[in-house]
């Protein structure tokens, strides 16, 4: 396969399931008024947090979900993403904190402090680019992972900036599997 017809894919990958991702938004929107008519703190814990199905999300591809309106990739990814992610040395990256909502603040940039799971599978991160706010395009870029076309921010299979004017990593929100399908977000 053509790198052309790689990036093509990609798209197609990508819209497709930012149409997926649409229909959690609705399914949230329709719930709204009912909730907001019960209790007023009730909607403000509807919206704090989602669940997510990921029992379709393949190996080496990812689902992106709208939540609290902005957009957060889901990435189940290859033997070969993880190992690339571990490898990389600290001193390599421009931003060493792990930038993981679920860890205290300044916690080292390894792919063990960003990844959801232990085996290193699971990736949950803002699909917001740090610079000045774009969606990064997934399996793209000079290290593998995203690529933010807008100002040309790469970052690696771990959602790390490696080269371009982003100064962070991709934040990982709060996040947790509930079930063996189920991530939570939030
Ligand atoms: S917004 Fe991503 S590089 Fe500028």
């Amino acid at each position: 396969m053509s790198h052309a017809d790689d990036h093509q894919g990609t798209r197609r990958d990508f819209l497709y399931y930012a149409t997926a991702g649409a229909g959690v938004v609705v399914t949230g929107a329709a719930v709204w008024p009912l909730v907001n008519q019960m209790n007023p703190s009730a909607d403000v814990l509807a919206l704090a947090s989602i669940r997510v199905d990921v029992s379709a999300v393949a190996p080496g591809t990812q689902i992106t979900v709208l939540w609290q309106g902005k957009p957060v990739f889901i990435r189940s990814r290859s033997e070969e993403e993880i190992a690339e992610a571990r490898a990389v040395d600290l001193s390599d990256l421009p931003d060493q904190s792990a930038e993981n909502a679920n860890l205290p603040d300044g916690t080292p940039a390894t792919d063990e402090n960003r990844a959801l799971t232990e085996d290193g599978v699971w990736l949950v991160q803002m699909g917001v680019c740090t610079h000045l706010g774009c969606v990064p395009l997934g399996d793209a870029g000079d290290f593998g992972g995203w690529f933010c076309p807008c100002h040309g921010s790469h970052y690696d299979t771990s959602g790390r900036i490696r080269r371009g004017p982003a100064p962070k990593n991709l934040p990982v929100p709060v996040a947790s599997f509930v079930d063996e399908t189920t991530i939570q977000l939030g």
